[in-house]
Parts: C-alpha cells; structure tokens; sequence
C-alpha cells in the first residue's frame, strides 16, 4: 500500500539555540575558522575553547566538511553537528543547497527526531531569509523522501525516518513573520510537488501506463475546482490527425493518451501558459530497439510528464492567480507486428510530414502533435516543455544542467533567474538555423533524425518547426530527471524549475 511520507513540522526561531531541546543542533562555520559569537555560546555549554578543539580534531570547516560532538550530559540537546561553509566567498546558493542537503540526509539516517538548524541564520549575500527558509524545507523533504510502494515482505528492513520537529533559527536580517510562513509553506507545496513527480518517475513501467497517468491527472483535477481536465483517447486522436503520437504507440497494447490539465486561477480571458511534457512511460525504442543494458531506466522516459503533474500540483497548493495549461503526449514504444518501422511517413497534426526513420526518437513524435494541439486550442503567451528527449544530451552536458534551447532571449532571462533562485541549473544550447539541415527527407517534408554530429540540438530543431510565433523552452532533462547507479531513482526536476518561473509571472503580476 502506499505509504505517505512523514509529516515534519517547521518552527522558525529567533531566540537562543541553546534554550531548545531538540536531538542536533547544527551549526555552521566558515573556513579559516574565527571565534564567533555562537562559537562563545559553545564554549559556555562544552565548558571548554570550542574552536581550539574543533582544531585539535582537524576540522577546518571545508566546504561540507562535517563533525559531530556530544552535549555534555545536561544539556537540552544530544549532540552538536559542526558544518563546514568553505570560505565566504565561495557560498554559493548550490553549495549552499548542497550542504543543507547532506546534513539532513546524514541526521535523517541517523534516526533524529529533532533538529534546530542555525545555518538559515546566515548571512548569505543578497539571499534573503525567506529563500534560506524555502532551501530548508525543501532539502529536508527531499532527504526524508522514500520510494516504498512496492515493497512487500522479502525486502530489506530499513528503518523509516523519524524525524518531526526542524527549528529553523533566524539572524538579524529575518523580516517579517508572515513571509517566512509563507517561505515554509511555499517550501512545502514545492516539496509535494516533487514528490509526486518522484512517486510517478519511481514506478514501474507495468503499472505507470498512459492510462495511469491519466488517472493521476484526474485525481489531482479533483483536488481544486480551478482545474478542467480533458483526455483524449486513441480514437479522437485519430479523428483530429494526431497521426505522429499514433505511430509511436502502435506497436504496444497500451493505448496512448493525450492528457490535457487546464488550471484556471488567471483572470478571465488571461491567456495560460503552456507546459508540455514527454510521457513515454516506457521506451525499449520499438522496432531500433535499444539495446538490454539499462533499459529499466527507460521507465524514466515519462519525467517530462511527471514534472508536468508535480508543477500543477504545486500551483495548485499554493493557489496561484495563473492561468497554466500542462498537455501530456503518453504512448509506450514498444516492437511488434504492428509497430511503426523505420521508413514509414506519418502526417503530424501540423500537416508536415515526418519520415520515421529511427523509432526510438520517438519524444518528438509525441511531443510535436502535443505542441500543435496546445497551440492551436488554447493560444498560449508562452510554451515550456520538459523531455528526457536526448542520449546525446547527457553527453553534453552530464547530469548537473538540464539542455535549454529557445527561440526567445527575454523568455531565457526570466528562466535564468528562477533557475538560479530555485538550485535547478540550466544550460543554454545553441537554436540555428544552420542544423536544420540535418532533418532533411527525399521522401518527406523532413526526417525524425538528424546524423550523428550535435544530436541535442537537432532533436530541439525537430520541435522548433512545430513552434509558431510563441515565445518557447525545450528543457532536454535526459540527464537530470533521475539518478542512476545506487542512487538511482527520480530527482523530482524540473519542478523546482517550473515552480520558481510560475510564482515569479505571479507575483510580479499583483
Ligand atoms: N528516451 C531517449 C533518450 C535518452 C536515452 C534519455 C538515454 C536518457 C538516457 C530517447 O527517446 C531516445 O532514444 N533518443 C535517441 C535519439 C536517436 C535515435 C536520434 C538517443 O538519444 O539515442
Ligand atoms: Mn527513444
Ligand atoms: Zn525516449
């Protein structure tokens, strides 16, 4: 049965750490280790010079370094956990998202109940108290997160977390109450929504189907009357033309669907922003079949579309006065006697013809009748979408950045900036003309792949010819919506991503 995540509660506090009882008390020092005013307070409490101890023991506070002490008997806490910052300098919010991270996974596996955090009291150049706030939230949820539904008596045993109470301390520069609730509460609607693109990343591709994921669209519809859902099946997809996203499902018995989830919070006649995703829930790459090494990960192939799911859930918290359109194109590549063949030409929706050259570039198969759809039906002021669409974009650019490409610079600034303020990096990549000609057909209007050379980018050129006057993104995240390896699992991006882009169009808008 599934099983929801712990609840943790989050206090903020400005008083004395000292005067808490809680399980840790992390504290955070910078390189070059000088005596500061909370080092004083340790020496009080340890009854010893703290900082020549820390020394002793050879801590210099590198970045993430980590060193633990017990409270004397006594005291209201257990033990103090001593953070490494780096220097100064060098902070950055990546590093700092990074150390809060590590510390909450190292408390959470150590069975804490409770935690006063003090490293949401620093002060970090130009990022107010509420972002420290948010971070905090969010990276302790993430390190609290488990995927358990499938497990059942066989398994290993491993404790689940038990962590309950995060008092998160405040320096000088907190400012008011109800912005650092809201910063929690904004930090904990994220944080649902990346577990929901977690949830549907993490499961099984026999049970995370297209008609799976149209039934979780319609749970979440029914969460807020502001959303209006629309599924469409195989056979209205047939009567509208839908003919590429047709090709890639018919080699499976499960039937694709096209998942359309409006949220209505924007002003009447406001028109959405739209949010594409890739919904392939699983891509043995069809007739060009993969090849068995790792093909479980191809269970991964739908994060697009959880991202999708997990971004509405998270407006929907949060009650956002925007108007949001998310469209998912779900199908299953799969061989078969009836499967799609490399040579076959299918008519898009668009009217352009696409010759199939390779089926397992199935993503912009999907992808593109999704994007004509929203365009022609709902004439958004902006498109995103979010696809695990290219091998070649690990091999750009690894795991740390997402693939952005664009049609548009101002759109880029703005997804820069939420980018940075949500720790979810992003890398622009090059949108010419000049690799179109890498698609062309003798046979049809172009084909669904380009040669061997920049395979990213010529996959973002298959999309862009389906894009109109709309300013666009194309997220290519085949090498940051999960972790492989023994961590393997999904990361819950883009979401954060989404999520900062959409409260930032908001909140500029009141
Ligand atoms: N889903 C894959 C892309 C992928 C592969 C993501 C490995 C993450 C890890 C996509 O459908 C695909 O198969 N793309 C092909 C395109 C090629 C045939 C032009 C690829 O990247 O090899
Ligand atoms: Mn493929
Ligand atoms: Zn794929």
């Amino acid at each position: 049965m599934p099983q929801r995540s712990t609840s943790v509660q989050f206090t903020t506090i400005r008083k004395n750490p000292e005067t808490m009882t809680a399980d840790t008390w992390v504290v955070g020092l910078h390189a070059g280790l000088r005596q500061t005013e909370a080092l004083r307070d340790l020496d009080r409490l340890f009854n010893r010079p703290v900082l020549e101890w820390l020394k002793s023991r050879g801590f210099e506070a590198r970045s993430g370094q980590m060193l633990s002490s017990p409270a004397p008997a006594g005291s209201r806490i257990q033990e103090v956990l001593f953070v490494g910052l780096g220097k100064p300098g060098k902070l950055t919010r990546n590093r700092f998202r990074g150390i809060l991270g590590s510390v909450m996974e190292r408390l959470v596996r150590a069975g804490n109940h409770s935690v006063v955090n003090t490293l949401t009291a620093l002060p970090l150049e130009g990022l107010p108290a509420t972002w420290r706030i948010r971070q905090a939230v969010e990276a302790t949820h993430d390190a609290l997160y488990r995927f358990t539904e499938c497990r059942g008596t066989g398994g290993p045993v491993s404790a689940p977390p038990h962590l309950e109470k995060v008092h998160l301390s405040l320096g000088p520069d907190a400012g008011p109450e109800s912005n650092l609730r809201q910063a929690i509460r904004d930090g904990e609607a994220m944080a649902q929504g990346v577990r929901l693109c977690r949830d549907l990343g993490n499961r099984p591709p026999n049970l995370a189907t297209p008609r799976h994921l149209a039934a979780e669209a319609r749970k979440l519809a029914a969460q807020n009357s502001r959303f209006r859902i629309r599924i469409l099946t195989e056979k209205e997809m047939e009567s509208l033309g839908m003919n590429a996203l047709l090709a890639v499902a018919k080699g499976s018995v499960e039937p694709p669907r096209l998942i359309v989830l409006e949220y209505r919070g924007g002003r009447p006649g406001q028109a959405p922003i739209a949010l594409v995703g890739k919904g392939i829930t699983f891509d043995s790459g069809g007739i060009s079949i993969k090849p068995a090494a790792a093909m479980d990960e191809m269970k991964f192939d739908m994060c697009g579309a959880a991202s999708v799911l997990g971004t509405l859930q998270t407006l929907s918290l949060l009650n956002l006065p925007l108007h949001v359109v998310g469209v998912i194109a779900a199908a299953e590549n799969m061989p078969g006697g009836r499967a799609v063949k490399p040579g076959d030409i299918v008519r898009s929706l668009s009217g352009q013809t696409i010759e199939i050259l390779n089926t397992d570039a199935e993503g912009r198969l999907v992808l593109c009748d999704a994007m004509t759809y929203v365009q022609k039906n709902y004439k958004p002021r902006i498109l995103l979408d979010a696809a695990t669409l290219t091998g070649a974009c690990v091999v750009a650019l690894g795991h740390h950045p997402s693939g952005l490409f664009s049609n548009h610079d101002g759109l880029v600034r703005d997804f820069e900036k939420a980018s940075q303020e949500a720790v979810d990096p992003v890398w622009r990549m090059p949108l010419w003309d000049d690799y179109q000609d890498a698609l062309s057909s003798n046979f049809a209007d172009f084909a669904n792949i380009g040669g061997r050379d920049a395979g990213a980018i010529t996959a973002a050129c298959f999309l862009w010819r389906f894009v109109g006057e709309v300013p666009w993104i194309h997220l290519d995240i085949a090498g940051t919506a999960w972790k492989t390896g023994a961590q393997k699992g999904a990361t819950g991006r883009p979401v954060p991503l989404f999520v900062q882009y959409l409260l930032d169009q908001a909140r500029a808008a009141d």
